[in-house]
C-alpha cells in the first residue's frame, strides 16, 4: 500500500504550498490557509455529506484491507499538523480498525461473548453519529428520548421490570443498580457469589460497600446451602444487604438459582433490602420460550442488568439497567438539571444506545432475536455432545446459556488453544485447572466445522506424540 500520509504531506510543505512561495511567518500562516482550502474547498465540505465517501467506507467494512501490523507505523507520533484528506485517512486506518481476522462475521468465531453485529445496527451507528443527540437534553430531544422509553417498555416486561434506561455495558449498569439500592433501600453491603463479575467487586470498591462473597458449587452457579447458612447466622443484617445474583457467570456461564435464593430466605421470613440479578450474559435467554424458565425467578428481583452487547446483537457499549419499582430508581437517579431539565442516572450527555435495538426488534421482531439466541446455544449444546464421544476429551459443564468448558486428557490446555487460534477458542480457569472455553453467542457458527476443525487439532497433537514417542 503506497505511504497515504507521505504522499499527501508533500503537497504542502514549509513555505510552498499549492505553487505559491512566501517567506516568513505571514508566509506560513498564508500557505496553511491555502493548504485548507485547497484540502476541503472550504469548512463546509466536511460537513456536508459525500455519499461517494461514505460509499467508499462502506465498501471498505464489506470488503476489508489485509491486516497490516505496520499499518501503525505510518500513524505520525505526535497530533498531525495538517491533514492527508479523508480517503488517505480512512484507507490507513481501515488497515488497522478494519481486518478481516478481527471480523466476527465468521462461521468459527466462538471464543468471545460478544456477538456479530447484524449490518442494520451499523446503519443506526450512522444515523447516531450524524445528529449526535445528546439524551440529556429531553427537551431538545423529545422524540429520541421517547423513542428509547418505549423499547425500555419494549424490554422491561420480559424480566418483569417496570423502568430503566441504556448505559454504555454491564459495569455501570451495576453501578447504576447497585446506588440505587444503596441510596433507595438503605443497603450497607453486597453479598454475592465468588464467581459473579468483577464488576461487582469495582461497584462495592466505587459505592464504599463492603462486598461479601457465598461459596460457589463446582459449576460456578451460588451454593444455596451457603447463601440460607450466611443469613441464618446474621438474619437483622439481611435488612441492610443488597444480594447480586448471576445470571450467566462470565467463566462458565452458569446461572444462580434465582427463584430457590429468593425463596430460600422468604422461608425462613427474610427479604434482603435489595435483590439485584446480573443478567448481563444470560438474560437475553428470557426471549426464547424453550429457555426463558432457566430465569425463573428474575421477576422477583429489584433490578436487573442486560448486556445488549452480547446476546441482544448490539454493537459494543450497549447496556439496559432495568428497575422494578420506577419510583423508588428515580427517587435516587433523578437530579434536577439546569433549565428545569431532568437528569436520570450516571451519565451526563449520552448518546441514543436505543436506536439500533429498536431497529433490529422492528425489523426482525422477539422471535427473530430468540431464533439467533437459540441457535447459539444449541450449536454449543451440538458441540459439546461431539466433544463428550471423544475419549481423549473432559467436558466440564453442559452449556445452558451457551458457555462451554472442555479440555483434552492428553494435552495441555495451552497446546491446544493455539491449535486453535484466538478466534475459535479461548482459556476458561475453573476447578483449579485450565480448560477451552467456547462462546455459542455466533448465529452464524457452523458447529459441524468446528467439529472437523477441533478433531484435526487433537488428531494431530496425538499423532505428534505417538510420533516422538516411537522416536
Ligand atoms: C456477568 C457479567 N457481568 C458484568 C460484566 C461487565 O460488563 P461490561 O464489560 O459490559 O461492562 C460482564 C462482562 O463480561 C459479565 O459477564
Amino acid at each position: 500500500m503506497r505511504s497515504a500520509w507521505g504522499s499527501q504531506r508533500e503537497a504542502c510543505t514549509n513555505g510552498s504550498c499549492a505553487g505559491i512561495v512566501l517567506d516568513g511567518q505571514l508566509g506560513e500562516q498564508l500557505v496553511n490557509m491555502v493548504y485548507v482550502n485547497v484540502q476541503s474547498g472550504s469548512n463546509r465540505e466536511p460537513f456536508e455529506p459525500d455519499l461517494d465517501a461514505l460509499r467508499f467506507a462502506l465498501d471498505l467494512v464489506v470488503d476489508p484491507p489485509d491486516t497490516n501490523p505496520s499499518a501503525l507505523d505510518e500513524l505520525p507520533l505526535a497530533m498531525p499538523e495538517r491533514g492527508i484528506g479523508p480517503q488517505a485517512a480512512l484507507e490507513l486506518v481501515a488497515q488497522i480498525a478494519l481486518p478481516q481476522s478481527s471480523s466476527l462475521l465468521d462461521p468459527m468465531a466462538a471464543s468471545r461473548m460478544a456477538t456479530p453485529t447484524p449490518w442494520l445496527t451499523w446503519a443506526a451507528a450512522v444515523w447516531s453519529a450524524s445528529r449526535s443527540e445528546n439524551l440529556l437534553h429531553k427537551a431538545d430531544t423529545p422524540q429520541v428520548n421517547e423513542l428509547q422509553d418505549r423499547v425500555i417498555g419494549w424490554l422491561s416486561p420480559l424480566w418483569g421490570m417496570a423502568t430503566g434506561h441504556f448505559v454504555p455495558g454491564g459495569t455501570i449498569a451495576n453501578l447504576t443498580a447497585l446506588w440505587a439500592a444503596r441510596d433507595g433501600s438503605g443497603a450497607t453491603r453486597i453479598v454475592t457469589s465468588e464467581a459473579s463479575s468483577v464488576s461487582v467487586s469495582k461497584v462495592a470498591r466505587v459505592l464504599g460497600m463492603p462486598l461479601i462473597f457465598i461459596d460457589s458449587n463446582p459449576d460456578e452457579s451460588m451454593n444455596m446451602d451457603a447463601l440460607i447458612d450466611f443469613a441464618r447466622r446474621d438474619p437483622d443484617g439481611m435488612s441492610r444487604t443488597a444480594v447480586v445474583l448471576t445470571a450467566g457467570t462470565q467463566n462458565t456461564g452458569a446461572i444462580d438459582p434465582l427463584r430457590d435464593a429468593m425463596k430460600g430466605l422468604s422461608n425462613l421470613g427474610l427479604r434482603p433490602a435489595w435483590w439485584h440479578v446480573d443478567a448481563s450474559w444470560a438474560g437475553p435467554l428470557a426471549l426464547s420460550d424453550r429457555r426463558r424458565p432457566l430465569l425463573k425467578g428474575i421477576d422477583g428481583a429489584d433490578s436487573v442488568t442486560i448486556s445488549a452487547h452480547k446476546m441482544m446483537f448490539q454493537p459494543t457499549e450497549s447496556a439496559v439497567v432495568l428497575f422494578k419499582d420506577a419510583a423508588r430508581s428515580d427517587s435516587v437517579l433523578e437530579f434536577a438539571g439546569p433549565d428545569e431539565t431532568t437528569q436520570v442516572g450516571l451519565l451526563g450527555s449520552r448518546a441514543d444506545r436505543s436506536l439500533a435495538l429498536t431497529l433490529l426488534l422492528l425489523a426482525y421482531g422477539e422471535d427473530g432475536l430468540a431464533a439467533w439466541v437459540d441457535s447459539g446455544i444449541d450449536a454449543m449444546m451440538a458441540l459439546a455432545e461431539a466433544l463428550r464421544q471423544r475419549p481423549d476429551v473432559d467436558v466440564f459443564n453442559s452449556p445452558v446459556s451457551g458457555v462451554l468448558l472442555w479440555r483434552s486428557t492428553t494435552h495441555s490446555t495451552d497446546d491446544v488453544l493455539a491449535g486453535l487460534g484466538r478466534k475459535v477458542a479461548g482459556l476458561g480457569i475453573a476447578d483449579g485447572r485450565r480448560w477451552v472455553r467456547q462462546v455459542g453467542s455466533n448465529p452464524l457458527m457452523d458447529v459441524d466445522e468446528l467439529v472437523v476443525r477441533i478433531s484435526g487439532v487433537l488428531d494431530a497433537l496425538n499423532s505428534n506424540q505417538q510420533t516422538s514417542t516411537r522416536q
